[in-house]
């Protein structure tokens, strides 16, 4: 099938599925093919998931997006003439999305995620452009709070340093030598889908490795998987079904549930994809070249049994000390309840077992860590796994955390309590996705400071 008709039925499909976050506030229109598929594509691009303040009004911006310079605000997408867009030509709009560029020309940082976005084609920006203009509710006020980063990372011309060095804005170039469901996978992937945000990790400048592509990104709090074609590193052993499903939000046996910045990803943007389209990602994800990271020379899902410790800790009786309380003790107090008793869990309520899962098996455990804490945020889920952070201290948080681990998961992975203090304090607005921003800010100030650097340097010689 050509990418056109492919398209054409994505459009159609989409018009009937159902979408609560836009439906509320769309304006009943007349369904025009154009807006609808332009609807689809912001929809794969998740830009509500960052444009929309929490309990505010759809595209409306105000998200706190933290960075270590201070908080970076999303603006107002709404086609409000006065607050919004509304004046953006299309040109100007594919200008911010290509070249990360708003309509007064100044750089915008790269908490919007443009690197990815500029491998969009022309004529699905266009269509994202009906969509916004003829397709969003306009909203007439200003988000409740603007950037205002202190001097000099205000200087927002430092962002055309670093996207002069790294950033490539050339469109998708389809690879003829690939079947069309490839070349769908590899753009909606690397584009508006953007896994390689997360899951490619950077170099000291924070740009993407693309020679290591999508082999595992650090993003602050969270741990984005490496998901190549590895058999024991990466997700080679998951066949294409188990990762559609993945993707859709269902229950994959042995692989943990979707978890932080990746439950927000599933929930906005991925589940609502076609399953045309999904399998079209499953297809490229599956074909990324193997990259092998030295501290996974097992496969996550391969770690671990059920276990009978608790029959010898019940009746016993607990410390005084909540701190001194075994790891075996504090399962049975807090987990056991859903997660059983020997960590085998209940395929059929939902509840996931603890040993032969991806949670458990990586070497980082952040993730581990985070969902012990915080839980799992998932949009209309019938079970949840609630967090722990108000009845668990730092100490208990280890100690179970390295007891699941030796005993359910990966042996080499550790728990520390710096760890767990650091991870506890409640995730800024926006969640992981934005830890992903602390680092760009990062590079952002090593750039602003090499500039200042050359500019001193400068005037001390013309003197
Ligand atoms: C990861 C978070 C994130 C996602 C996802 C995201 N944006 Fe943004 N976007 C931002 C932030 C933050 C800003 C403001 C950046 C700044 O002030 O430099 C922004 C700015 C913009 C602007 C410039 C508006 C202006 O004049 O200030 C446009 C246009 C835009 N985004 C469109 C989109 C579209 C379309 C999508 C989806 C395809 C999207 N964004 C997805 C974070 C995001
Ligand atoms: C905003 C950041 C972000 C984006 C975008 C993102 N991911 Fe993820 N992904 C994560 C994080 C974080 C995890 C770990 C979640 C967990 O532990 O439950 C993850 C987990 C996964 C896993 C499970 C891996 C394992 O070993 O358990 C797969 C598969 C995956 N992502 C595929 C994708 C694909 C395909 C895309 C693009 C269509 C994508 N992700 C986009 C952050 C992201
Ligand atoms: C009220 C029931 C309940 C309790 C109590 C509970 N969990 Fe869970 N847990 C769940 C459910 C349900 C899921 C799957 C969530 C999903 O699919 O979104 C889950 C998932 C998990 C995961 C997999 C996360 C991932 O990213 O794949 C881990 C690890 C976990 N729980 C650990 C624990 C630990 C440790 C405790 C005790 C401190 C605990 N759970 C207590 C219900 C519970």
């Amino acid at each position: 099938m050509t990418l056109k008709s492919s398209r054409w039925l994505t459009a159609a499909a989409f018009a009937v599925a159902s979408m609560p976050l836009w439906a509320a506030d769309a304006p009943a229109a007349n369904v025009n093919p154009e807006v609808e598929r332009g609807r689809y594509l912001a929809t794969a691009g998740d830009c509500v998931a960052c444009h929309t303040a929490p309990g505010g009004q759809s595209m409306a911006g105000g998200l706190a997006l933290a960075s270590p310079l201070g908080s970076i605000y999303s603006t107002n997408i709404t086609p409000s003439k006065t607050h919004g867009i509304g004046n953006y030509s299309l040109q100007q709009f594919s200008d911010a999305l290509r070249h990360g560029k708003r309509a007064d020309g100044a750089n915008l940082y790269p908490a919007m995620p443009y690197t990815a976005y500029a491998k969009t084609s022309d004529e699905d920006i266009a269509a994202m452009y009906a969509f916004f203009m003829q397709g969003v509710a306009a909203v007439d006020t200003a988000p409740a709070h603007q950037t205002a980063l202190p001097f000099p990372f205000n200087i927002r011309l430092s962002m055309s340093a670093w996207n002069a060095m790294f950033h490539d804005a050339k469109p998708y170039q389809a690879d003829a030598s690939k079947p069309p469901q490839w070349n769908r996978g590899a753009y909606l992937s690397e584009g508006l889908a953007h896994c390689t945000t997360c899951h490619t990790p950077r170099t000291a400048l924070m740009a993407e490795d693309r020679k290591r592509g999508l082999s595992g990104g650090d993003l602050g709090g969270w741990y984005a998987p490496n998901i190549t074609s590895h058999a024991t590193s990466g997700i080679g052993n998951w066949s294409q079904a188990d990762l559609v499903a993945y993707l859709s939000g269902q229950p994959v046996p042995g692989k943990g549930p979707a978890a932080g910045p990746m439950a927000e990803a599933v929930d906005h943007s991925l589940k609502h994809l076609t399953r045309e389209d999904l399998e079209a990602i499953a297809v490229y994800i599956k074909s990324v070249p193997a990259v092998e990271s030295a501290d996974m020379k097992q496969a996550a899902d391969s770690f671990g049994q059920a276990r009978d410790d608790l029959d010898s800790i019940r009746g016993t009786e607990l410390p005084r000390d909540f701190d001194a309380m075994t790891g075996a003790q504090i399962y049975d107090g807090y987990c056991a309840s859903c997660h059983q008793a020997q960590g085998q869990g209940s395929d059929k309520d939902g509840l996931p077992a603890l040993f032969h899962n991806t949670s458990l098996g990586h070497a980082s455990s952040n993730n581990l860590v985070q969902v012990m804490l915080h839980g799992i945020q998932r949009v209309d889920a019938d079970t949840v796994m609630p967090g722990f952070a108000h009845e668990l201290t730092d100490k208990q948080i280890t100690t179970l955390g390295n007891y699941l681990l030796t005993s359910y998961g990966n042996p080499a992975a550790k728990v520390t309590q710096d760890q767990v203090a650091r991870l506890r304090s409640p995730e800024p607005e926006g969640g992981g996705k934005l830890l992903l921003l602390a680092r760009l800010g990062m590079a952002l100030g090593v750039i602003v400071v090499v500039a200042i650097a050359i500019w001193l340097l400068r005037r001390r010689a013309r003197r």
